[in-house]
């Protein structure tokens, strides 16, 4: 006779992990006596890019040190290559030999890569300390900073290893806004316009109100664009948070953030990642709205309102060479369905098609590859210059390519471990390239 004994270790948690986001202009000048106050740590590292470090680090250290919280700072090369686990390792080996305990913070205090990395140092360092987001990027104060999404990425694909951990606080200052490149300005703007199209018809009507201040140059704003600015940035957020309040794990609302993005993804990938993430996500929202005019539940007259606040920010024009059939097999990898896609596409302007109550909705992928074959997002041509022929595009007999993106998980079957995918390829090169640069003497941590 064999008896099972059976422990049952009960763990149903109910935690809080609410916090503030506040948008301030000036706050990076002030926030030292408010981070005494709240005391979510006893000291911090700061976290920063070679870039940002050197605009703002130093003020954000001497307060730090006026209010004796200040363990030490972390500089890692500024750009996508530093989401990476051995740039982690560094990060934790020297907050380990700063003397860093669970009771020190983190402040994650750049862009989205610096907020992901900072984010998951602090997820993962003694079991996960308290961490505060300081975005400095559009980018990141519209979304990356807000949700608790932190992780790295892997050879084999961007976000693959990470984790939800929550902020204590997120300080978000226009006023760093000022030293960013139109072209990353833009860039955000393609991810702010975004929540209008999917939840706000009135923050569209917004952006289409101050074309004038978000076509400016960032070294040229005066205060009263940070007015304007504020309010979009505010708004933004306030969706952003209202979205994750409801679904924080993506089960089925939080999709609608990805807007443009299946399609995006796809551009900056074939395009290798020289295009920014927001340009291209505002070219997939351009794909989006085709394929939901074409299959009529978005009229002819929203589409044009669409498309035409894109065209006067100038935003949404990267294509990429390529096959159409290879871009719908990178489409394919995590939303297959026999034939068919998953994307999320709006039916009005600041309104998410459903499908059964679920947002991704289903569509047929020649109809995909139709729309970019006339919208020519894709050239379509072969690497020797040959033109493929819409019947040579068998797109639903093709190979299934193993690229992951986003927070998907890829099942190991699907991929080779000998066979370098051609992400793995690209982030391999993206990587020695910054190495090269590193030995050049460029930029360092
Ligand atoms: N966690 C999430 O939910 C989430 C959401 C969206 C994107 N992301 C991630 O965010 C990353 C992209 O973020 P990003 O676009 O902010 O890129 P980034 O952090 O690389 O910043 C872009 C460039 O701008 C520079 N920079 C940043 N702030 C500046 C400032 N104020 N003035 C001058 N230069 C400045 C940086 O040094 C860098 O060279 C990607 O890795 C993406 O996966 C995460
Ligand atoms: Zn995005």
């Amino acid at each position: 006779m064999f008896f099972m004994r059976r422990i049952q270790l009960q763990l149903k948690k109910s935690v809080d992990d609410s916090y503030d986001i506040v948008v301030e202009k000036g706050i990076l000048r002030r926030l030292g006596s408010d981070l005494r106050m709240k005391r979510y740590a006893e000291s911090y590292v700061v976290i920063t890019d070679s870039k940002v470090g050197r605009l703002y680090a130093s003020k954000l250290v001497d307060q730090l040190k006026r209010e004796k919280l200040f363990l030490g700072k972390i500089v890692v090369p500024a750009g996508e290559s530093s989401k990476s686990l051995e740039q982690l390792k560094d990060v934790l080996d020297q907050m380990v030999k700063m003397g860093a305990n669970r009771e020190t913070g983190v402040i994650a205090l750049g862009g989205g890569v610096v907020g992901d990395l900072g984010g998951f140092a602090a997820a993962s360092f003694m079991r996960g300390v308290p961490y505060i987001q300081i975005p400095t990027t559009l980018l990141a104060m519209v979304d990356s900073s807000v949700g608790g999404k932190v992780g790295v990425d892997l050879p084999s694909g961007k976000n693959l290893v990470g984790a939800f951990w929550q902020p204590k606080k997120v300080y978000i200052d226009p006023e760093l806004l000022s030293t960013l490149s139109q072209k990353q300005w833009k860039a955000g703007l393609g991810e702010a316009v975004k929540y209008g199209a999917i939840k706000d018809r009135s923050l569209w009507e917004y952006f289409e109100q101050h074309v004038k201040v978000w076509n400016k140059d960032p070294k040229s704003f005066l205060p009263g664009d940070y007015m304007v600015i504020e309010e979009m940035i505010e708004r933004c957020v306030q969706i952003k948070a209202d979205v994750v309040m409801k679904d924080e794990r993506e089960g089925n609302l939080r999709q609608i953030l990805n807007y443009g993005h299946t399609f995006g993804h796809v551009i900056e990938l074939m395009s290798d990642f020289k295009v920014l993430h927001g340009e291209v996500v505002a070219s997939g929202m351009r794909i989006a709205a085709e394929l939901a005019n074409r299959l009529r539940f978005l009229s002819d007259a929203e589409l044009k309102k669409h498309n035409d606040l894109l065209d006067v920010l100038n935003i949404g024009k990267a294509k990429t060479q390529g096959l159409i059939k290879e871009f719908v097999q990178h489409m394919r990898k995590d939303k297959k369905a026999k034939g068919t896609l998953r994307v999320v596409l709006v039916d009005r302007i600041g309104r998410c098609h459903q499908e059964l109550g679920n947002y991704g909705m289903r569509v047929d992928e020649k109809l995909i590859a139709e729309v970019l074959k006339e919208g020519k997002w894709v050239n379509d041509l072969t690497s020797d210059g040959a033109r493929v022929r819409m019947k040579d595009s068998s797109l639903t007999s093709s190979p299934v390519s193993s690229i992951s993106w986003g927070n998907t998980y890829q099942s190991p079957s699907e991929s080779s471990p000998d066979v370098e995918t051609d992400l793995q390829r690209r982030l391999r090169e993206m990587r020695e390239r910054a190495e090269e640069r590193r030995r050049m003497g460029g930029s360092g941590g």
